[in-house]
């Protein structure tokens, strides 16, 4: 995408995390910010997002941030008090996060920044003062030397939250952030979702990823980076990590769409998956 605008797709999914909080009942994820902070602007995307043939990607959306933030809560308790958010977005963690003592970065293209921060004013969401907001791009800038200015310790573990952003990088601007994480110290670790080799889909999860694709091109952020689970795991492994996890639909029905009322659950096609990597 052009890093001198600001993501469209970032609304879109925020609008689909909003959309949650209202019709799906309890919600995977709480998240009592997502609609504050994306307003009543945007009547068109909500309908969308709140219609049933967007079921199955809204409760992904919902499901990719709990996932994250769960494997998060499994790193504070294991000691880490730095939290790294690539590629942000409209991700609202930060302003109901519930540790006190975790400091969050929050990294993304600056006129990505500036638009939440307009937002976030608009809304009336206070900036807590464990936030720092990072500007730059994982293509063009040192991720590292970005967050080391912007008061990261490299020396003490940290986790990486990195959703919806994979599928749209190079190869070379995956494996430069990874090494970043790969090189912080143990108990450090990333989650990020990806997108599926589509040739490896079903018939019809390929028409679903092609409807997707061709929406996430028209806003100008095409997806451009594929894996199957083998070759990610064998690239993760390549980068030096030393546990992997990752999980897909049928993993995060089991975790958190059982035994629900409204029946709501990922459908099998298949289209994301998401991977823990852990130093
Ligand atoms: C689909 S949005 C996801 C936002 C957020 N992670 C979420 O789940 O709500 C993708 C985000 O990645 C950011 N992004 C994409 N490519 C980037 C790059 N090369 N450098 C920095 N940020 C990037 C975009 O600005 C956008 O905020």
């Amino acid at each position: 995408m052009e890093t001198g605008r600001a993501s469209k797709t970032a609304l879109g999914v925020a609008i689909r995390r909003a959309a949650h909080q209202l019709i799906d009942k309890p919600p995977v994820l709480d998240d009592p910010i997502a609609m504050r902070l994306v307003g009543e602007g945007h009547p068109r995307l909500m309908e969308r997002a709140m219609h049933p043939v967007g079921r199955d990607f809204r409760g992904f959306m919902a499901a990719r941030s709990r996932y994250t933030e769960d494997r998060l809560a499994e790193a504070v308790a294991n000691g880490v008090t730095q939290y790294v958010v690539l590629g942000a977005g409209l991700d609202t963690f930060a302003y109901r996060n519930p540790f006190p003592a975790l400091q969050v970065f929050e990294v993304d293209f600056p006129a990505t920044q500036v638009w939440k921060r307009s937002m976030l004013e608009r809304a009336a969401i206070a900036l807590p003062s464990n936030l720092v907001f990072v500007a730059l791009d994982f293509e063009h800038q040192t991720l590292a030397d970005g967050l080391a200015e912007a008061g990261l310790d490299l020396h003490k573990p940290a986790f990486f939250g990195w959703l919806g952003v994979v599928p749209y990088l190079s190869l070379d601007a995956f494996r430069a952030t990874m090494s970043v994480v790969a090189k912080m110290p143990a108990g450090s670790g990333v989650t990020f979702d990806y997108a599926v080799a589509p040739e490896t889909l079903s018939p019809i999860g390929r028409i679903a990823f092609e409807r997707l694709s061709e929406r996430v091109a028209a806003a100008g952020e095409p997806f451009r980076l594929f894996f199957t689970p083998e070759n990610l795991e064998a690239e993760i492994r390549g980068a030096g990590f030393d546990r992997i996890e990752q999980v897909g639909s049928d993993g995060l029905n089991e975790l958190y769409f059982q035994n629900r009322a409204d029946g709501l659950k990922l459908s099998p096609l298949g289209l994301g998956m998401l991977a823990t990597a852990w130093v």
